[in-house]
């Protein structure tokens, strides 16, 4: 037998052969991709004369799974975890061996331990090294130009590792060591999951969106038809969702920023930054873009549904009533020049505030904020970010301007939406000034330094 050195010097990687056991998508993909980047492809099967066409250029073993794996260093094992018991019987050729578990299962815990931990205990001589489970037969087929760029591998043995490592990055994959194979279970857990860091954003959205539809439509569309008899469901479409989206997107833009006040005054409190937050604080960190990116396109719909306010027949029949009835009555409005401001002090406002939002969500991309110093990616994000947010807050409060005088904005009691929308953003604001106050500042920064405040005995 070889010495295990020789299976991981650079030489080796010369054409050098790779053995895959299971023809089904994956392997063939995966085959046709290593072949593509220059290794020599053997398929070890259990029929190897009827296992359909393989991609050119590989080579099916007539001698079973033996002679495959006895001919390579690395072996892909792409077959289904039920059919790991025969690889018992292989035990002897696949001693010293580097197998790679790429196998994916189809429920979470579905078995008592991860694929790969079995694999290991079947063949303890082996070195098994979990990886490649988070590609599809497509990505693997595709290539990183066109599909997912990472790679996630763990294991124990740091040599197998680096071995896999290196063939992935020749495939052109970023590769990201998850550690030993105890996070193996973790790795195959990935695909199950749908978005998962969207969920909690998503949630949130729909929850209030629906909670703002229904409180809008009581205020509005049927206190109109109880109280006046009046027939605006129309309203429903545009009028409603274009309160709706901008509401829901401002208190969203609101929560980016919270949890980075609330931790401020929490290391304010400790006296430390070596304190770890609690969990739902650091899961609400953790999800900050996720939440702005979803603002975004809650402000987005917003500012299209501005756009047709012009070509609405309701506004524009209202307009020409308005007009006509003024002839009629031989009246003029005179000019207000207050309202005149304050129109187009809001719409600037509200169309600064949106780039700037546009402008946060595009460096929070990965292929934009990757070119960026972390200086340059959190003045963009912080600073840049609250600024945003104060615009958007202040676009608001010149659009809701002196309503809340009149004591008509107060049906059955209910607020209007915009005021509501209003409370969030603006607790952050003012407690973002409290801690820009100097002497506040200064604290948080020495502490953020490494600084800590010893209590009195
Ligand atoms: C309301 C325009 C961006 C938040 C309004 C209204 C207009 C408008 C015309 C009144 C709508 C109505 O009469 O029902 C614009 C323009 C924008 C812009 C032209 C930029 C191009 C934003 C952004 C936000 C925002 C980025 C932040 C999320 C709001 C809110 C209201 C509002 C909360 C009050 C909704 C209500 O209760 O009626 N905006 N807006 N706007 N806008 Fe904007």
């Amino acid at each position: 037998m070889k010495p295990a050195s020789n299976l991981f010097t650079p030489a080796a990687t010369e054409q050098e052969m790779l053995c895959i056991f299971g023809t089904g998508d994956l392997g063939r993909s995966l085959g046709q991709r290593l072949f593509q980047t220059g290794y020599k492809v053997v398929y070890g099967s259990r029929r190897p004369h009827s296992c359909g066409p393989l991609p050119p250029g590989t080579q099916v073993q007539s001698m079973i799974h033996v002679a495959a794996a006895q001919s390579a260093r690395l072996v892909f094992v792409c077959i289904h975890r039920e059919n790991y018991n025969f690889l018992e019987t292989l035990a002897p050729q696949l001693k010293g061996k580097v197998l790679v578990d790429v196998s994916n299962n189809l429920k979470k815990n579905m078995y008592p331990e991860a694929n790969a931990e079995y694999l290991q205990r079947l063949i303890p001589g082996a070195q098994v090294v979990k990886g490649f489970n988070t590609l599809s037969a497509w990505a693997l087929q595709n290539g990183p130009s066109d599909a997912s760029r990472q790679v996630y591998v763990c294991g124990n043995s740091l040599e197998a590792k680096q071995a896999v490592i290196e063939v992935a990055t020749k495939l052109g994959f970023t590769v990201l060591d998850r550690g030993s194979l105890t996070a193996a279970r973790e790795l195959e857990d990935f695909p199950l999951q749908l978005f998962p860091e969207w969920r909690l954003p998503l949630q949130l959205a729909t929850g209030l969106t629906a909670f703002f539809f229904f409180y809008l439509l009581i205020r509005d569309v049927i206190y109109s038809y109880v109280v006046n008899d009046k027939d605006i469901s129309f309203r429903i479409m545009a009028s409603l969702a274009n309160k709706v989206f901008p509401i829901v997107s401002l208190i969203m833009l609101s929560l980016c920023y919270l949890p980075g006040v609330i931790a401020a005054f929490l290391q304010l409190y400790r006296g430390t930054k070596y304190k770890r937050f609690p969990d739902w604080l650091d899961r609400w960190m953790l999800c900050r873009k996720q939440l702005g990116l979803v603002a975004l396109a809650l402000a987005s719909l917003h500012v299209l549904y501005t756009l047709i306010i012009p070509i609405r027949y309701y506004v524009r029949y209202r307009l020409a009533a308005h007009t006509i009835s003024q002839i009629k009555e031989n009246k003029t409005s005179p000019f207000d020049t207050t309202m005149a401001w304050r129109t187009d002090s809001y719409y600037v406002i509200g169309i600064l505030g949106f780039g700037l939002y546009l402008l946060l969500g595009i460096t929070s991309l990965p292929s934009v904020s990757n070119v960026l110093s972390w200086r340059e990616f959190s003045f963009i994000q912080s600073k840049l970010g609250y600024l945003t947010l104060f615009f958007c807050t202040f676009h608001t409060y010149l659009y809701g301007w002196d309503k809340f005088l009149q004591p008509s904005s107060y049906k059955w009691f209910m607020l209007p939406g915009y005021m509501l929308s209003l409370v969030v953003p603006s607790v952050v604001l003012v407690l973002k000034l409290l801690l820009l106050l100097p002497c506040v500042d200064s604290t948080l920064t020495r502490i953020r330094q490494g600084w800590e405040r010893t209590d009195p005995e």
